[in-house]
């Protein structure tokens, strides 16, 4: 679309060219009798031009720039492309239509209109390269973001210009640009973009000691390869973290791969949240609005989270482990009754039910799924059984159908801990409102994210009415200003929070998808390996969820020397879980040992998450693998 404005703008300023061009060469200072008298005469190769200049540079690909990072060197291709047409007209004009169609041509003209060409076409974008926008973008200058991060940057030519200009315009990033390095000497000692250029580059050292410098951007991707690895090499000596920039222009349009990445330059994060200029428009929309709290966007948010979960009631609240508390107060879970539920997950899913004096009580997992083994559920039951709290564990969900039946054979609740599961499916069917009623869980490291929240689903008017009472200091619905029907919590969800819900939840499909891409692009790398067991997706996942990527490592592998390994190399992981049992006021609280519970025990023991995120690129996949492998067989 943008393409088609421009090409209608590049035949104007064209045509606007040929007009000055020929009042110049005239010297008529009336166009109106220019027109009426020279341009019927000249009309042939007025079309003609109009038509060349846009279809060349179409076809130099000016109209795939951006035009915010142009270099001079688009700008020498803009210079090529409206010489090349100046010959083309040149050519067709004088040799094809003189004297059929045109009598006699002023041969200075074609000189004045690709001189003019210039200027109008080049100074269009230059126009649009200091001016350019995107809908999305935020006047950072305006916020109060600290830039605390110290940047050096090596090479002052345009790809480290640009990337200064980008860092001072994205103060979000919070880098501050202290100086650059260079080997030109007509450079060292003058500034750039308002910044002192030092060097030569055997200065490295020198100059990361004295300005304190935190990272260097080594941005001379022209320079020989052998330039821009003993930079590296200087870097690593030092030691200094670092980061090596293909050309900006080239990054954009993933022209240029970018290589290699030195691991001693990775800052790789262990989860991260996909937030786009969208969600932080609206959050400062929010803001604007001055509701921040009980208004339209939780009411929306709601929403659109029983729509993706089929669910006819959503109620959001402040975050997984306080919408758990609330099934446990709606299941009418008391002191001494008994919940099932599985050691295998994180604290919370069991800590709710100590919030209600009631006891948890744990059912070994599935060696494969690592979800609660149904089939030992039943085993478990008792008297005071009351519920059973079936957590979704790494977006996989459980075995539902064995664990509803044997639930409707006991008379018991069942609650969905979907908190890992956003978006899943069981044979077809969204987790969340599968059983009883069930938990979505927000926090950042998330498959979407509201800051802190999570929202509750279920089927069952009673329990959402209930839900909205409880997260609201137990008032009801026809309750007046200060009257609280029952035991209530503050639980509610801010707007602010819930807004950012609301961009993220149209994005949901979207990040499942790219979840699911990083994920068997990782499963593709560690294929090779037998120390290692991927996730094994189990046939009653119709959809797969990943809330985080893991792996188990075989028997007899030290895991935790693993991740010391890792952290050596920049890559963070993280062990997943410490069976709950084992957490120490657990094990004093109900006397539960090692080896009560097997499966979850060895599990715990050999898992490890790797750092994994919506927008991770295959390279930085390519680098935790080959660095997972090398500490591995560093281990025989
Ligand atoms: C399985 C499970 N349950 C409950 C929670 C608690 O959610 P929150 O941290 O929002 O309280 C989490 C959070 O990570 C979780 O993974």
């Amino acid at each position: 679309m943008t393409c088609w404005y421009m090409m209608i703008a590049d035949a104007l300023l064209t045509l606007t060219s040929i007009v000055f061009s020929l009042m110049l060469r005239l010297e008529i200072s009336n166009p109106g009798y220019l027109f009426s008298r020279y341009f019927q005469s000249i009309w042939p190769f007025t079309i003609l031009a109009v038509v060349v200049r846009p279809a060349l540079f179409y076809a130099a690909g000016l109209y795939r720039r951006i035009w915010r990072y142009a270099t001079p060197r688009d700008f020498m291709t803009l210079v090529g492309a409206v010489l090349a047409g100046s010959i083309i007209l040149f050519s067709v004009t004088i040799f094809v239509f003189t004297p059929h169609l045109i009598d006699v041509f002023p041969r200075s003209i074609f000189i004045l209109e690709a001189i003019l060409s210039i200027l109008l076409l080049g100074g269009i974008r230059v126009l649009i390269k200091v001016s350019e926008s995107y809908s999305g973008d935020i006047d950072w200058k305006k916020s109060d973001v600290v830039n605390n991060k110290r940047v050096l940057i090596v090479g002052a030519g345009n790809t480290g210009i640009n990337i200064a200009r980008e860092l001072k315009n994205n103060l979000q990033l919070g880098m501050k640009i202290c100086a650059f390095l260079d080997d030109d000497p007509k450079k060292i000692g003058m500034k750039t973009q308002g910044i002192p250029v030092f060097g030569p580059l055997i200065k490295l050292s020198d100059v990361v000691k004295k300005h304190n410098i935190d990272e260097v951007i080594i941005a001379i991707s022209e320079a020989p390869e052998q330039t821009i690895k003993n930079v590296r090499y200087m870097c690593e000596n030092i030691p200094v973290a670092f980061t090596t920039m293909p050309s900006l222009i080239s990054f954009i349009e993933g022209t240029e791969e970018w290589g290699d990445i030195p691991s001693s330059s990775l800052k790789l994060p262990m989860s991260m949240p996909d937030i786009t200029a969208e969600e932080i428009k609206a959050v400062v929309r929010v803001m604007q609005s001055r509701n921040l709290s009980i208004g339209s966007q939780t009411v929306e948010f709601e929403r659109l989270v029983a729509l993706q979960a089929n669910a006819k009631y959503a109620v959001a609240v402040t975050n997984g482990t306080s919408a758990l508390h609330m099934c446990m107060v709606a299941a009418n879970i008391k002191q001494d009754d008994e919940v099932i539920t599985t050691p295998f997950s994180f604290i919370s899913s069991a800590n709710c039910i100590l919030y209600e004096r009631a006891k948890p009580v744990f059912v070994d997992i599935d060696p494969v799924s690592y979800n609660i083994d149904s089939r030992k559920i039943e085993a478990a039951i008792t008297n005071r059984t009351k519920a059973i709290l079936v957590v979704h564990i790494f977006g996989q969900p459980a075995d539902m159908d064995t664990i509803i039946e044997i639930a409707d054979r006991h008379n018991l609740i069942v609650i969905e801990d979907a908190c890992e599961a956003v978006g899943a499916e069981y044979k077809g069917k969204r987790t969340g409102a599968i059983a009883k009623a069930g938990v979505f869980a927000f926090y950042p490291n998330k498959q979407m994210t509201t800051g802190e929240g999570a929202c509750l689903v279920t089927n069952d008017e009673e329990w959402a009415a209930l839900f909205r009472s409880l997260r609201n200091q137990g008032r009801d619905k026809f309750d007046g200003w200060l009257n609280h029907s029952r035991l209530g919590y503050n639980y509610r969800m801010s707007e602010i929070n819930a807004t950012l819900g609301v961009v993220q939840l149209k994005r949901l499909d979207e990040f499942l998808k790219k979840r699911n891409t990083v994920a068997m692009e990782y499963n593709k790398a560690l294929l090779t390996s037998e120390d290692l067991i991927p996730l094994k997706i189990i046939p009653t996942t119709t959809r797969m969820s990943w809330f985080v990527y893991v792996v188990r490592l075989s028997p007899g592998i030290d895991r935790d020397y693993v991740i010391r390994e890792m952290e050596k190399n920049g890559i963070p992981t993280r062990p997943y879980f410490t069976p709950i049992h084992l957490q120490p006021f657990y094990a004093d609280l109900f006397g539960f040992k090692e080896g009560d519970f097997p499966e979850a025990e060895a599990a715990g023991r050999s898992i490890i998450a790797l750092p994994f995120h919506t927008n991770m690129k295959v390279e930085e996949i390519s680098v935790v693998c080959r660095a997972l492998k090398s500490v591995l067989s560093g281990m025989k």
